[in-house]
């Protein structure tokens, strides 16, 4: 079985509300996976849920829950967030899953029998908010420790460590070698800029149980729990092993004993995509742990910015979370679909204003794509009773470049640039439109073969632009596509080709697909 283009999410923690951050994030994710979709290949789009460790316990406690009941009742909410979104992701993973934990169990018992983990007595301080162990380090020239950690609690006890330092050499190697693996470039130094200024320290990969129940026991130490980041950062390739990608499971033989019908080929990763604050558990942590296991790494970890909003950081205290289902509930989810990817490129950090949310809906939805497509098919259905005239070239050759630039755009996920690129073709269409100005051709009879030209270039730009609009407004580009009267969705980036629609064929009845507001 030939390789899937596999692409992945960050997991996101259970406890707390889908907000503006991670819609973006599994919207991006879902572009790309529709893109390959649209270049013809097999596409596995992986998203899901981290539910493990102390914040989930902590909170499920104060709802006089169990952590269970409680992450089955918020998993209900998030998998309806994920089609809200209109996502096509392809399994939703649960970190709470046997199928998930039983590959964690294998991975643990392979690195435990190598001697690649240590038991060790630790004292030192520990931020429950961040579950993760700080140093004097991680102090504040004033000796504190920054609010983002929350209550800093000074522990002592025993863990399990995985031993880090052997590795560091072969990752800077690795990662000099390999351009793409830490993207954009600029992440990719910091990646370097760390991994040569300090020594890796060993990782915790245990809580004792007499701190943290709520988590995967350790195969061979049950009075520890796995370190959530270890148990979540393996979802990524649990889900493969568990479908049964038999390539995947190779590394594992021995370890992993569970009976696997042959399941599609997923392994490596093409694209993890995350936010900036995990790179290094992505690009440092996860890269240590395959390799340690004998795994094959991900060709691409792929970091995007953070949004805020009005230029501020998001957070509940100050009130100002965009909440993306009050969105999409008021203005449709593509319109949120487009004002994330076509303001913020992957990458830098963005700002949402419901002002600029606003203006893009009105100027490039509703006057620019929308009129476009409503007054093309109007006079299509008012001047030639919905019949596609004779064919014509007219439009053929600007239309026929952008889709070419377009195409290169979406092999190299420049997401933002291609919206760009699909918006230059609008313009170019509305352009069109005011120069030939179709409704005084109409009054002259002997113009007739000139209305043709013009409403069949018209009709054929419309269908081009929904194929090529369809990974990112996959709901319009079928709207757009029924209202041209045609039933397959407009999903094949090779139906981009000037000229396809046929004379004869009955279009639709268009309707507005971006009503105007006030
Ligand atoms: O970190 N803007 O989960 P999480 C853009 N469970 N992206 C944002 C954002 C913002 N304002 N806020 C958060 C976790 N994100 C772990 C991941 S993966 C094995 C485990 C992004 O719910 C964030 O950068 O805190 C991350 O990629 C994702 O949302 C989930 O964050
Ligand atoms: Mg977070």
């Amino acid at each position: 079985m030939s390789k899937r283009f596999y692409i992945t999410t960050a997991i996101d923690y259970v406890n707390g509300l889908p907000h503006l951050g991670h819609a973006y994030e599994k919207v991006v994710a879902d572009v790309i996976a529709r893109i390959h979709r649209s270049l013809g290949e097999e596409v596995f789009f992986l998203t899901g849920l981290d539910e493990h460790g102390q914040k989930v316990q902590q909170a499920a406690l104060s709802e006089g829950a169990t952590p269970q009941a409680y992450c089955d009742r918020l998993a209900d909410v998030w998998q309806t967030f994920v089609a809200r979104l209109n996502l096509s992701n392809s399994d939703f993973v649960r970190t709470t899953q046997p199928r998930h934990q039983k590959v964690v169990h294998a991975i643990l018992a392979k690195l435990h029998a190598q001697g690649d983990f240590y038991k060790s007595p630790y004292r030192g301080w520990y931020s429950p908010r961040q579950e993760s162990f700080l140093t004097d380090k991680d102090r504040r020239p004033d000796g504190t420790f920054d609010p983002i950690y929350g209550e800093v609690q000074e522990l002592v006890e025993e863990n399990w460590y995985f031993r880090m330092s052997r590795h560091q050499a072969w990752l800077i190697e690795h990662i000099q070698n390999h351009p793409d693996f830490v993207q954009p470039d600029y992440r990719r130094n910091e990646v370097l800029g760390f991994l040569r200024s300090e020594p890796l320290e060993d990782l915790c990969i245990s809580r004792p149980l007499t701190r943290l129940n709520w988590g995967i026991p350790l195969p061979f130490d049950p009075a520890f729990v796995t370190y959530v980041w270890f148990d979540a950062l393996s979802n990524y390739y649990s889900i493969p092993v568990a479908l049964g990608d038999a390539d995947a499971t190779a590394p594992l033989q021995g370890f992993y004993t569970e009976p696997h019908p042959a399941g599609p080929s997923l392994w490596p990763a093409d694209v993890h995509l995350i936010g900036k604050d995990i790179v290094k558990f992505h690009a440092v942590y996860w890269p240590i742990m395959l390799k340690a296991a004998g795994i094959p790494l991900p060709h691409q970890i792929l970091v995007h910015g953070w949004w805020q909003k009005d230029g501020e950081k998001m957070a509940k205290s100050v009130g100002n979370v965009v909440d993306p289902i009050a969105v999409i509930d008021a203005w449709g989810v593509d319109p949120f679909r487009y004002y994330v990817l076509r303001e913020l490129d992957v990458g830098p950090d963005g700002n949402w204003t419901d002002a600029g949310f606003q203006g893009r809906y009105q100027a490039e939805l509703a006057n620019g794509l929308g009129n476009l497509v409503n007054r093309s098919l109007s006079m299509l259905q008012r001047y030639r009773n919905g019949i596609v005239p004779a064919a014509s070239d007219a439009l053929a050759e600007d239309i026929t470049q952008g889709v070419a630039s377009v195409t290169a755009d979406l092999r190299r996920h420049r997401l933002q640039a291609a919206l760009v690129g699909i918006w230059s073709l609008v313009s170019r269409a509305n352009q069109y439109v005011d120069q030939t100005a179709p409704f005084k051709l109409a009054k002259d009879p002997a113009q007739a073969p000139r209305l043709d030209a013009v409403l069949y270039s018209l009709a054929e730009t419309c269908r081009i632009l929904a194929v090529l609009l369809w990974p990112f407004l996959p709901e319009t580009a079928g709207r757009i596509g029924a209202q041209l009267g045609i039933q397959d969705p407009p999903d094949r980036l090779t139906a981009a080709a000037w000229g396809r629609l046929t004379p004869g064929h009955h279009i639709g009845t268009p309707s507005p697909l971006f009503p105007r507001r006030d």
